[in-house]
């Protein structure tokens, strides 16, 4: 079939406004939140409902055209952008926006793949249940790729990655045929975990049209706080400490640099830093060193008599009187309490305004984060003097985004050029701590070139027999995740 015909077919099937293809329209869909990756496609299709989607991958399957799943388009590696050859169409998830379930006493939620994150979130809260994912874009990203990709936010100390909330899942196979495994058993040993294949397959197995997702009793107090801490082993230390007195109420524990701080004060409008002269900003350059960095603790429970704010208090105080915390605030309202998340969540967006930045999604086991901090931040200012290692992320579950800043006043496009070299030289500190090159946010187009250093022999092997069992003519996300 001609690239005409084919769009003709899937017009035919998803109508005119399930098609686009004025590349004023599409543009949007060609590019990557980023701005990393710019590729090309001859149309962007928005089916409606699960059965238009089957069909529209059973032409393209017929036809032989690469498709790209799409969701809110908030990757970090590229994972959802078509490469630049133009022949890749993009399957935009948005329209199959549906909470079709809910339900308060098995506490699941069946919902389809184009609800965002926080939409998702909302829904659960409304029915007095608590979605237990949470990621900095959960206002666009969508539910389809938050399980495509794994993806594992802020909570995952207390309910695990996003791998652990699914109870059922049902996929558009690569050959258009609808697999419904939309089950709501806690137990069930049938056979092979088929949506465990699914989940974190970036889109390279098949379409995740829909989930059953594991809910939890809506928590009636959360208590949090910002602490300043002279190094990333206090942070660790404040977290060990959390965790014996109650490890069931440590929803989050994130941990910021100084610099990554001082970037969100300086490029985000109406961030502030609610602690005084000991917590001030910390030194440029100070990350893995001495100088000041952050602690973000959240504490959540569903009882009644949680006491969570006498604990916090308690161990906060016990804490600075034993000099691992330099300085404390509580939020004291709501607003407070997103005040105090905003700086954490605009870690991302205010690195972009900063300059060009190469990302390092890396896990380790806990208790070596700091080390890793310290190492890779040695070994990335020996490889590139100037270079501004910026590290934050979930350390409650041993997940850092060390992301490395441009030198100040460098050219952003040489720096980039130098992606591999940077994240090579992390990695190699990774490895040595066995940690992992990608935590939670995939493999995507940046990193299938790591994959036979980390995952060969045996391994990659396997996951190359999979990819060619369920899709043989190699028409899903092509270019993602196998080398
Ligand atoms: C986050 O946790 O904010 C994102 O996963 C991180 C990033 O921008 O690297
Ligand atoms: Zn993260």
């Amino acid at each position: 079939m001609s690239g005409t015909k084919l769009l003709d077919a899937i017009r035919a099937v998803v109508g005119a406004r399930g098609l686009l293809t004025d590349p004023a329209d599409t543009a949007a869909y060609t590019q990557d939140w980023r701005r990393l990756y710019q590729g090309r496609t001859p149309a962007v299709i928005r089916p409606a409902d699960t059965a238009e989607l089957a069909e529209v991958v059973r032409l393209c399957a017929a036809a032989r055209a690469p498709l790209v799943p799409q969701g809110g388009n908030t990757s970090m590696v590229g994972g959802a952008t078509p490469d630049a050859d133009g022949s890749q169409l993009v399957l935009s998830m948005a329209r199959l926006n549906r909470v079709r379930a809910i339900d308060p006493i098995d506490l699941t939620m069946t919902i389809e793949a184009g609800v965002t994150l926080k939409a998702a979130q909302v829904a659960a809260a409304e029915a007095n249940c608590l979605l237990p994912l949470s990621i900095s874009s959960e206002g666009s990203a969508q539910i389809g790729g938050v399980l495509a990709t794994n993806a594992g936010g802020n909570n995952t100390v207390r309910y695990g990655n996003a791998r652990d909330l699914v109870l059922g899942l049902e996929v558009v196979l690569p050959d258009g045929q609808v697999w419904n495994g939309l089950r709501r058993l806690r137990k069930d040993n049938t056979g092979y975990c088929l949506r465990q294949l699914f989940v974190g397959s970036e889109g390279t197995l098949g379409v995740i049209t829909a989930a059953v997702l594991k809910l939890a009793p809506r928590p009636r107090e959360t208590a949090v706080a910002l602490c300043a801490v002279g190094s990333a082993e206090a942070a660790l230390e404040l977290f060990s400490r959390f965790q014996a007195h109650d490890p069931g109420a440590v929803q989050a524990f994130e941990f910021m640099s100084g610099i990554g701080v001082g970037f969100v004060l300086k490029h985000i409008e109406g961030a502030v830093l609610p602690l005084g002269q000991a917590g001030g900003p910390g030194r440029p350059g100070s990350a893995g060193q001495a100088g000041v960095q952050y602690v973000l603790v959240e504490l959540a429970t569903p009882r009644p008599d949680g006491g969570l704010r006498a604990m916090l208090e308690a161990v906060l105080e016990q804490a600075l009187g034993d000099e691992i915390v330099m300085d404390a605030a509580i939020a004291e309202s709501e607003a407070q309490r997103a005040a105090i998340w905003r700086l954490r969540e605009e870690h991302s967006e205010a690195q972009k305004r900063e300059g060009a930045s190469v990302k390092n999604d890396v896990s380790v086991p806990v208790s070596k984060v700091p080390e890793f901090i310290r190492r890779a931040t040695a070994a990335c200012e020996a490889l590139m003097p100037g270079i501004r290692a910026v590290p934050f992320g979930h350390l409650g579950d041993g997940n850092i985004h060390f992301n490395l800043e441009q030198p100040e006043g460098g050219d952003p496009a040489w720096f980039l050029a130098q992606d591999h070299s940077i994240m090579d030289t992390v990695n190699a500190v990774v490895r040595a701590l066995d940690g992992s090159f990608s935590a939670e946010h995939g493999i995507g187009r940046l990193k299938p070139y790591m994959m036979p250093d980390w995952r060969g022999g045996a391994e990659l092997g396997i996951m190359r027999q999979i990819k060619h069992a369920l899709d043989p003519l190699g028409i899903m996300n092509p270019g993602k995740v196998l080398p």
